[in-house]
């Protein structure tokens, strides 16, 4: 088994925050991220995927076909756009890191399998020290 990992960036905009709470609760709960006017990240996104080596192509997968998956069902649809509200895939969700990966794990599996492979990872990077890492269970 063999694992390849594409990088993509992104920039989007959120806040994390409760309608039913207070704006007191929201700020103690989700800090800074909880700004009622929005704030932006430099989102930084690891798609890992494995499989075997085509003995033809010496790929496990073709990474340009990689890179448009990411990008028609990911990228494309989150940069430079607003989280809560023009992601169709984020609707009705809480914009945290963790939910995001989840969201962006369930848009590319199918995709990256039928090209032959698996996807085994998400790594999302919100910040330089802060990511999450999904593995799709
Ligand atoms: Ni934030």
């Amino acid at each position: 088994m063999i694992y390849i990992t594409r990088r993509e960036r992104f920039n989007a905009a959120h806040k994390l925050f409760r309608e039913e709470w207070s704006d007191e609760k929201n700020l103690e709960t989700f800090g800074k991220c909880s700004n009622p006017n929005w704030h932006g990240h430099n989102y930084e996104l690891f798609v890992t995927v494995k499989g075997t080596v085509n003995p033809e192509t010496g790929f496990v997968i073709d990474l340009k076909e990689l890179k448009n998956i990411i990008r028609t069902q990911v990228t494309d649809a989150l940069d430079h756009k607003n989280i809560n509200l023009d992601v169709n895939f984020m609707k009705g969700k809480m914009a945290s890191t963790e939910v995001l990966a989840v969201a962006i794990f369930d848009q590319l599996k199918t995709h990256v399998e039928e090209q032959g492979a698996k996807l085994h990872s998400i790594k999302l990077y919100e910040t330089e020290n802060n990511f999450v890492e999904y593995l799709g269970e």
